[in-house]
């Protein structure tokens, strides 16, 4: 925890740096791409970063060279490099749970060390990944079968949120879905969701891989427990245990729960749920995509963490993004961030960084439980291009919002289609340019428009993005894809003093729900019990034709 006798630091909120940046922003706000671009020619080059080889483009963000001086006062007074170096060293930035927040020893190669409370945790990892590394190998190969002795055709994840958000992402960027085992992915504890997997499945050859850090998620283990009750119907109770395995950070639950030791995976406390992709939570998404395919993750991921911890600020992707996001969201007021991935195979990245972030960073106080006194996390959102720029990209170009956006652009594609992929990368520039810099209203009149549709046609532009470039869509760039926001939001939550690392939002309606459930199931309506609204909504359920 944070030491309650040590005077704490001055929020962000009032350092003289941030002071300045308000000021600043007053002055930037009404200033406009089109002119930034005229005026500050090298910005390109400025701004441009290459991390080894993920090329990230934040020139049309609204920045001048000044605000990029402001924000590194800003890094420098909250300490931000050295925040990240005692991640690094293991130190319990996680101050609420008292927790060291090391993700990034799930990647390590065997040359690192990582500690934790004086611990190495190296070894201990890589004998997991080492494990999870054979099992994927022997489910793909057909050496690991079910109890009737059929190779595994089908295998179901079962876990939420961070337990299931990146395996998915993984295994729809990566994977092959025409070939066997098919991964499928069930969070969701409507029934409707695990019904839907099964019916296409054969219990005799089916996996369960049921993923929960701490193995009590009520969504998780209902899935679970259906699911296994399926594979006993289909196989009896003992044949179904081969057919089981977990990953939990709470092993003795898992043994409770029936599943045998040497098919449980474990990984630790100091790895958060939404941060969980590298450790065996990436289980399925190893079987999807190969376990040599998967280390090439691990590898991208290790080579942004490297990125993260030595590029100077200005040369540093995920850093600089984070103070562009502090800047965009928190100075100058955007409360929103579209994350628009022009590359169907990436179409799960929004949902992914939507826990990443707003359950990181959806914070009000800071770790010291003072008001944050700034906007924190925006709303993050958004879809594949170019599905959005015919729902919601209208509202971007001309509604009242300031929307930052990230786009993701991925030069070669892995399908021969190549007028597709022209047409796509094509919309992808169009789309932030327009967004950047608009069409005046004596643009349009210049091109004959009629005076009552001038103000219709009009593009205010500024709409600032960022743009992310990827040569191919392979393991290794979507591995430093993934640690480059892993990165941002700790840094973010950073900048502005939170506590990124723990989610005591979600504790409320878990409770009110455990309470409910009874009610909901016997059809009690108590008034004294329940609100008003609660306790009405609950007679008019109780009423449903069973
Ligand atoms: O939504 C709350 C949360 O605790 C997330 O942080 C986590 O990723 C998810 O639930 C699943 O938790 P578990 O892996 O323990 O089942």
């Amino acid at each position: 925890m944070t030491d309650p006798h040590a005077a704490p630091p001055p929020r962000t909120v009032d350092l003289p740096a941030w002071q300045a940046l308000r000021s600043h922003a007053d002055a930037v706000r009404p200033r406009h791409l089109r002119d930034l671009f005229t005026t500050e020619p090298d910005r390109v080059d400025r701004l441009t970063v290459d991390a080894d080889g993920l090329v990230v483009d934040f020139s049309k963000q609204r920045v001048t060279a000044a605000t990029i001086d402001l924000l590194e006062q800003l890094a420098n007074a909250t300490g931000l490099v050295g925040g990240l170096a005692a991640q690094f060293a293991g130190e319990h930035v996680n101050t609420t749970e008292d927790r060291a927040a090391l993700h990034m020893a799930l990647r390590a190669d065997a040359a690192d060390r990582y500690e934790v409370d004086g611990v190495d945790v190296v070894p201990a990892v890589r004998a997991v990944r080492a494990a999870i590394t054979t099992f994927a190998a022997e489910v793909r190969d057909g050496v690991r079968r079910g109890g009737t002795g059929r190779p595994f055709a089908d295998v179901v994840n079962l876990g939420i949120g961070g337990s299931d958000l990146g395996p998915a992402l993984v295994a729809r960027a990566l994977g092959d879905p025409t070939t066997t085992p098919r991964v499928h992915f069930v969070s969701n504890v409507d029934g409707a969701a695990l019904a839907g997997v099964l019916a296409g499945c054969d219990p005799e050859t089916t996996l369960l891989v049921v993923v929960s850090k701490t193995f009590t998620t009520v969504e998780t283990m209902t899935n679970a427990r259906s699911a296994r009750a399926w594979l006993a119907a289909g196989l009896g109770e003992d044949a179904a245990g081969r057919h089981l395995v977990a990953v939990t950070a709470a092993p003795g639950a898992a043994g409770a729960f029936g599943v045998a030791a040497d098919a449980t995976f474990g990984f630790w406390d100091w790895v958060g749920g939404r941060f969980s992709l590298s450790s065996a939570v990436g289980l399925a998404a190893a079987i999807a995509i190969g376990p040599e395919r998967f280390d090439d993750l691990l590898a991208g991921m290790r080579a942004m963490d490297h990125h993260a911890r030595t590029a100077p600020l200005r040369r540093n992707a995920p850093l600089l993004a984070a103070l562009l996001g502090v800047w965009t969201t928190s100075l100058l007021g955007a409360t929103s961030w579209a994350v628009v991935p022009y590359a169907e195979d990436l179409a799960s990245l929004p949902g992914w960084l939507q826990q990443l972030e707003m359950e990181s960073n959806g914070k009000r106080v800071d770790r010291w439980g003072r008001p944050v006194g700034a906007t924190t996390a925006p709303v993050v959102w958004g879809s594949t291009g170019t599905d959005g720029q015919h729902a919601y990209f209208q509202l971007l170009h001309q509604g009242t919002h300031l929307v930052p956006l990230d786009v993701v652009v991925v030069a070669r594609a892995r399908h021969r289609l190549a007028e597709h992929h022209e047409q796509l990368v094509a919309n992808a520039l169009a789309q932030t340019a327009a967004l950047a810099f608009g069409r005046t209203a004596e643009e349009v009149a210049g091109d004959g428009v009629h005076a009552d549709l001038v103000a219709h046609r009009t593009f205010p532009g500024n709409q600032p993005s960022t743009t992310i470039l990827l040569d191919e869509l392979s393991p290794f760039r979507l591995g430093q894809l993934l640690a480059h926001y892993e990165h941002r939001t700790a840094a973010v939550g950073h900048l502005l003093g939170i506590d990124s690392f723990d989610q005591w939002g979600v504790e409320l309606g878990k409770v009110l729900a455990a309470r409910l459930v009874d009610d909901v199931r016997t059809g009690t309506a108590d008034v004294g019990h329940h609100d008003a609204s609660t306790a009405a909504l609950l007679r008019r359920l109780a009423r449903r034709p069973d």
